[in-house]
């Protein structure tokens, strides 16, 4: 629970706030972006909600922080707060909400799929999200971008009989996954879905491309609001920048429109964009 005295300086004032125990994941700042924006190295405040839709976001924010660095002062979460999650962006592609603090808080997907659903990285196992995900029609595969990002995967595998995907060299955090990707050559599941093996952040990464539309990049690449910009992290590569790198080459054989990633932001992008970031990347 988020403590008053223990309140950001940087917070606007009213009656949400950030606390002292913000680990400045995105989760708040994706959900509410207009209220919740950057202090410093942590998330704070920026505006107080006033309307009824900018007030849902703010306490979908809040239920979905991992660390329950989000308070109110008086508010008591309302109960249709929770029938929003997970959040639906388009074209059956939500984002999950109830970020978990085993994964430092890395934002979730679900894909509403005809042949089964989807889950990209693991969310908390939270009863109402699970409640809701069943609404949806349940999950028939977890895909895990990397060794990072498993959370409560077990937990969501074992609630709806769902096959966990995992490369097999990141599966030493999950060697019960069902299925384990060897080799570097990309994965197609059906029509709609390609794995594409990125090794760099660790030996094992896999980005997920789906419909040639979304691309769920873990913690691959990501949109930067304080950048302006899209990124790779250089300073969270475990395995090998330079290993990353080709990954982001092998990337440009690819059409889609939408990075999704686990930290950071999602974002629409151009194909131009993402040859002149690779580009520069490579000069580094
Ligand atoms: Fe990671």
């Amino acid at each position: 629970m988020a403590e008053l005295k223990r309140r950001l300086p940087c917070n606007t004032e009213g009656e949400f706030f950030v606390d002292e125990s913000c680990i400045d994941c995105s989760v708040c700042r994706e959900i509410a972006p207009g209220i919740f924006g950057d202090g410093e190295e942590t998330a704070c405040v920026v505006k107080q909600p006033e309307s009824e839709e900018e007030l849902r976001d703010a306490f979908l924010a809040l239920v979905s922080c991992p660390v329950s660095a989000i308070g109110t002062v008086s508010l008591k979460v309302p109960e249709n707060v929770y029938n929003q999650l997970p959040i639906h962006i388009e074209d059956g592609v939500y984002l999950c909400g109830m970020a978990s603090r085993k994964s430092y808080g890395a934002l979730s997907y679900f894909i509403e799929h005809p042949e089964g659903n989807w889950l990209v990285d693991s969310p908390r196992y939270h009863p109402r999200l699970v409640d809701r995900i069943r609404s949806l029609g349940g999950v028939r595969f977890i895909f895990l971008t990397h060794e990072d990002d498993v959370a409560d995967a077990d937990r969501f595998a074992e609630e709806f009989s769902a096959k966990r995907i995992i490369h097999l060299e990141d599966s030493g955090v999950l060697p019960s996954a069902e299925i384990k990707i060897t080799g570097y050559d990309p994965v197609p599941f059906g029509e709609d879905f390609l794995i594409i093996p990125t090794p760099g952040h660790t030996r094992g990464h896999m980005v997920l491309l789906y419909r040639n539309r979304y691309l769920f990049t873990g913690d691959h690449l990501a949109w930067s609001r304080r950048r302006n910009g899209i990124v790779a992290f250089r300073d969270y590569c475990w395995h090998s920048w330079e290993e990353l790198k080709r990954s982001m080459v092998r990337l440009l054989d690819y059409e889609f429109e939408w990075i999704m990633p686990g930290h950071g932001y999602r974002a629409k992008i151009s194909k131009k964009e993402f040859e002149r970031f690779v580009r520069d990347l490579l000069k580094e």
